[in-house]
């Protein structure tokens, strides 16, 4: 009955034989609160974000209200503890959350993933009970979102090489230097910054700090003009004499390189589960066409042509997808997960990537414009592989844990 139900629902969007195989494994496979979150999650985005995503991206508005409403939710503070406000569950429930947002809206699926994996779980992870009281629990309105600065104009590869000076003033901290890159900045109301307070001592020179926004002596560069995710800021973040109580670093002196390679560990899981969900969207759209579109006086899904691009489609997102699930798995299992969480968000970003392409290939003129979402998942779908860590550096980070494996 539940196959049925779940038939039904989604039934007129997806080819009902598809919707059948998919639905009734998956959903056999999954605790019962994880499908609840994804459910509640697909539904919403449904309802919610594809209707007005292509108006977010063509006019590069911020969805203040769909984070708000997401937020009451709990899909922006995930993996908090009820107690400090969070919806208390755990990093499979915020993949699946993070991927049916994205299916929705790229851009969304984004702001979700940086307030719960770059600004909620450092300070989680290493923050004091007071810094947790202070910086997740909501300090203002509760409709606020974090931000995360480590990349810099001259190093982003190399986050080793963050030059952004701080120095200790009797109190106070310091902060000089400008970060890079920097997602929801135009829009958030607290960031975790990584500066140094000692060049030569390279990445172990990196501490983390917790700055309310906006604050004296930090200031916005102009919003990027991206190729996607478009709906979401992106900007400098240019700090001048910005000082900060010394209680405001996060963790120890010197641990800000450890924290920030941590973060992202986990902060992978989160970009594999954006890309899973522009993959899904440009495979569902792909495929609800080739059941629409004739020519040659057949539905182009007759074409083989056609079906082995949807074909390579699936298998690129159902692998990617368990593999994210893998990762997000052993994180919750307490296991060591840098390796895993790498080859999900490799494996899923170019999932999302070919899976772009692909569909606009199928539609195509349709998938060329704007009146289709194809454009925009190709689109959406490219950072996938650049930020969080490009594709060549997962690699790095896939074969060092590899080797390290065999070495021992
Ligand atoms: C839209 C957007 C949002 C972002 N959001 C944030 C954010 O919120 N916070 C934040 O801190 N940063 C953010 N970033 C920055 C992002 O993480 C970096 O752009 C990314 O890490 C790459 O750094 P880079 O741009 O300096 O490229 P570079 O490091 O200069 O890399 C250029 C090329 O060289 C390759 N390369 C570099 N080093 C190696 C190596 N050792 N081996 C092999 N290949 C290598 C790269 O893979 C890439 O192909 C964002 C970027 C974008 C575009
Ligand atoms: C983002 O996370 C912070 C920290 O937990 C939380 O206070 C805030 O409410 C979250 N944002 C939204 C919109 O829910
Ligand atoms: C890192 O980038 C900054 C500019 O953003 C530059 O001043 C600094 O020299 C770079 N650090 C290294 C070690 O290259
Ligand atoms: C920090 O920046 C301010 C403003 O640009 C400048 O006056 C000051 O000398 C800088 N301090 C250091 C230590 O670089």
């Amino acid at each position: 009955a539940a196959i049925t139900m779940l038939h039904r629902r989604d039934g007129a969007r997806f080819p009902p034989d598809m919707t059948l195989s998919i639905q009734a494994k998956e959903s056999t496979e999954l605790p019962e609160m994880h499908q609840m979150m994804r459910q509640t999650c697909r539904d919403y985005a449904d309802r919610e974000l594809g209707p007005i995503a292509g108006k977010l991206d063509k006019e590069h508005l911020f969805p203040a209200q769909q984070v708000r409403e997401l937020g009451a939710m709990g899909v922006m503070a995930i993996e908090v503890p009820e107690a400090l406000g969070g919806a208390g569950m755990d990093y499979l429930a915020y993949s699946l959350a993070v991927e049916e947002i994205s299916r929705g809206c790229g851009s969304t699926g984004c702001v979700v993933s940086v307030n719960n994996s770059l600004y909620i779980g450092p300070i989680l992870k290493f923050g004091t009970q007071k810094q947790k009281e202070q910086w997740i629990t909501p300090f203002t309105t509760g409709e606020k979102v974090g931000c995360f600065a480590l990349s810099e104009p001259g190093n982003g590869s190399d986050a080793g090489a963050a030059s952004t000076l701080a120095r200790q003033e009797g109190e106070e901290w310091v902060l000089n230097g400008t970060k890079a890159w920097i997602t929801n900045s135009w829009d958030a109301s607290a960031t975790v910054i990584f500066a140094t307070t000692d060049k030569s001592l390279k990445h172990k020179g990196i501490s983390a700090f917790l700055v309310p926004m906006p604050h004296p002596g930090l200031s916005l560069g102009k919003k990027e003009d991206k190729l996607g995710i478009r709906a979401t800021s992106t900007a400098n973040l240019i700090l001048e004499d910005c000082r900060i109580p010394l209680g405001n670093m996060l963790g120890s002196r010197g641990s800000g390189f450890k924290i920030a390679m941590q973060t992202l560990d986990s902060g992978r899981i989160g970009i594999a589960s954006q890309a899973l969900g522009i993959a899904q969207a440009a495979l569902d759209c792909a495929a609800d066409y080739a059941h629409k579109r004739t020519a040659f006086g057949a539905p182009i899904g007759k074409l083989q042509a056609v079906q082995f691009k949807l074909a390579d489609m699936a298998v690129a997102v159902e692998s990617a997808r368990l593999l994210t699930w893998k990762a997000a798995m052993l994180k919750d299992a307490k296991k060591p997960f840098t390796k895993e969480a790498a080859m999900a968000k490799l494996a899923a970003s170019e999932a999302a990537t070919f899976c772009g392409h692909q569909s606009i290939q199928v539609l195509g003129g349709m998938g060329y414009v704007t009146d289709m979402p194809a454009e925009r998942h190709y689109r959406d779908a490219r950072i996938t592989e650049i930020y969080e860590g490009t594709s060549e550096i997962q690699r790095l980070v896939i074969a060092g844990q590899l080797l390290k494996e065999y070495a021992s």
